[in-house]
Parts: C-alpha cells; structure tokens; sequence
C-alpha cells in the first residue's frame, strides 16, 4: 500500500513542530536566569529558538531530500527542465516569514515593556516628588520627547554630574588626582537611559538602590541607606533592586548575562536598571564596553543571597569601613605615593592591587 504525500506531509509536520518545540526550550545555550526579567527575556529567546528550530530543519530537510532524491544519475547528460515561478508560492512563503517577523516583533516589544524598557503612561503615574521624579522613566522620556525640555529637566546632566562627582564611593579616587577623568560632560542630551523593573512594580520606589561607578578598570558600589562602599555587589533575593550608574573617566557597561541586562555607565551622566534577583548564586559582572587596554580585567562579582545573609554581609561591611575610615584618615595627612594611597581602600574594596598600579603604568606611559 502507498502512502499518499498528504499523510507524509502532516507526519513530517507534526514531527518537525514536536521537535522545535521540545529544542526551543532545552537548548541549553542560556546561562542560569537569576532575575524575573531573565525570564521574561528568555521566554522570547526560546520562542524565537523553536520557529528558528522548525524553519532550519524545514530548509535544510528539503535541500538534503533534493539533493540526494534529484542527483545526476549516470549517463544522464541532459539539462533539466525548464520551471517557471509559482506565483501562488512566492505569496505563500513571503506571507509567513512576515507574520512570523511581525509576531516576533510585537512579543518583543511587550517584553522590552515589561522590564521597564519603554513606558509612556509612567510619564502620568509616577509620583513627581523630589529627587525621586529625576530616577523615573517617565521623567526621562518625558525630557527627551519634548522640544523644550522642562524646567527641571534642563540642568539634569548638571545635576547629575554634580551628583556623580559628589559620590563618596570615588571621592578617594578623584581626590588622588591620578586618574584622567572628566569632571563634567554639559550639553550631551538630557536623557538618563532607564531600563529594568517589572510593570507591576512601575511607579514604586525600588526596594534596594545601589549606586554604581565604573571607573577604569573597577566598579564601586555604594549602598545610599547605610554609607557602605564596596567592590562586589550584595544583593538579596526576591526585593527590586534600582542601579544608579555612572562612570568617572570613560563609557563602561555593567553587563551580568544572568541577569540578561546590560547599561552603560557613562561619565557625567546617570543611567538606571532595575532588576529583581530570584536565583541565590554569584555571578560575574562584567564591563561590556571596550574602555581601555584592561578592559577584560574589569570583572566583578554580583553576588544574590538570602535577606538573612545580606544582612550580615552589611553588618561586616559597616564595621570593616569604619576600620578604613580610620585608616585613611592616618594615611591621608601624609604625603604618599598614589599607590600607598589606594591599597587601603582597594584591599577593602575587594579590588586587586595590579589593577590599580595598571591604571598608574597606562597614565604615565
Ligand atoms: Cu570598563 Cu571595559
């Protein structure tokens, strides 16, 4: 008995959607999803992965099938036969691929959405109080969209380069006067890129803020609610936590592929993200944007624990810091080399000391 083409096709259909399916969610290729975003970012990736999946194997198993089925047999010296377009075909396979590209397209921009990407109804719902309505995305949107930026807008790149020079996480750094940077960038545009944050959780106050400064080559964090600098970022499950990024010499970009964000720390400027940790883990963070010769040494560690440990983290910080704080206070009315200067702090800061003496053998070379 012969099998009619239309059973062979629907089997092949329905074999070829099965496996897509089941590779488009075990390919492996993602590391661990340590945020809520991560996950939303993932399902898109996977998505996208099975109709990839179904339409290589589609492609590929035709040209196999051709090439092997409609080889030249010997002693056939003919050419082949003539074949004109198929018009009802090239409709058919250029309709599919642009529902397909339209679908992902608008999955896409609901995901981009969803983590805090683009929000234009924030620019209503955010509480416009204090220093708060200068962090919200609304008010940065809001900035960039209209022609005359707003009173309070005007002066936000003043402001928060004011801001960032005033950070105590590099105020021992710029004061050493050893490190080439740019004390403010005016007239670069009023926006402050804002991505991150679920939409649930849109217009709230984040639950943890921590600032962040690149600085070539490391990245300092300071933790506002308690005064602590460190060179590893703490961070504990399940609570929102809002980066306040900015950067001392050069565009840098805080990158934790765990968490599947990535934003640039840029001098002058500040930049936010938003993300909520829900895998406990250490992850590296690590600098994405090509900031000088030891850029692929600029690394660090985000490590995501338990409310509990987080808190204890905090606790040895406060004491260790006061130690430093009395340190630098001794070291700092003597006349020393930068190095001498430094180590106290990046000993503290978990940051290595050739990093630093790197720094000082680019500056003077
Ligand atoms: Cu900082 Cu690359």
């Amino acid at each position: 008995m012969k099998i009619p083409s239309s059973i062979w096709t629907l089997l092949i259909g329905i074999v070829l959607t099965l496996v897509s399916l089941w590779y488009g969610q075990n390919h492996g290729l993602l590391p661990t999803a340590a945020t809520d975003e991560a996950v939303l970012v993932d399902g898109l990736f996977n998505t996208m992965m099975i109709v990839s999946t179904g339409i290589f194997l589609l492609v590929e198993g035709i040209l196999i099938y051709s090439a092997i089925k409609y080889r030249r047999r010997a002693g056939d010296n003919e050419d082949g036969p003539p074949i004109e377009g198929n018009v009802p075909l090239e409709i058919l396979w250029t309709a599919i691929p642009a529902i397909i590209v339209i679908g992902i397209s608008v999955y896409s921009f609901e995901v981009y959405n969803d983590i805090g990407g683009f929000d234009p109804h924030a620019v209503h719902e955010a509480p416009m109080t204090e220093d708060f309505s200068m962090t919200m995305p609304g008010a940065a949107i809001a900035a960039t969209l209209s022609d005359t930026p707003p009173s309070t807008g005007a002066n936000l790149n003043q402001e928060k380069s004011d801001e960032a020079m005033q950070d105590p996480a590099t105020a021992a750094v710029r004061n050493a006067d050893q490190i080439p940077q740019k004390r403010n960038a005016p007239g670069v545009g009023s926006v402050a890129p804002t991505i991150g944050g679920s939409p649930e959780k849109a217009g709230q106050p984040p639950e943890l803020r921590v600032n962040v400064t690149g600085l070539q080559y490391a990245w300092l964090f300071t933790y506002p609610e308690t005064g602590v600098t460190t060179g590893e970022l703490h961070v504990p499950v399940g609570r929102e936590v809002q980066i306040n990024m900015t950067a001392n010499d050069v565009i840098h970009a805080f990158w934790v592929p765990e968490f599947r964000l990535k934003q640039d720390a840029i001098p002058g400027r500040q930049s936010e993200i938003r993300f909520t940790p829900r895998v406990a883990g250490s992850y590296d963070l690590i600098c994405a944007e090509l900031c000088g010769p030891y850029h692929g040494a600029m690394k660090t560690q985000v490590v995501v624990e338990t409310q509990a440990a987080y808190d204890q983290w905090m606790q040895e910080q406060l004491v260790a810091s006061s130690e430093t704080f009395n340190q630098a206070v001794a070291v700092n009315s003597a006349d020393l080399s930068p190095d001498e200067f430094l180590n106290p702090y990046t000993k503290d800061m978990g940051i290595q000391p050739e990093i630093i003496n790197q720094v000082h053998t680019a500056h003077h070379h």
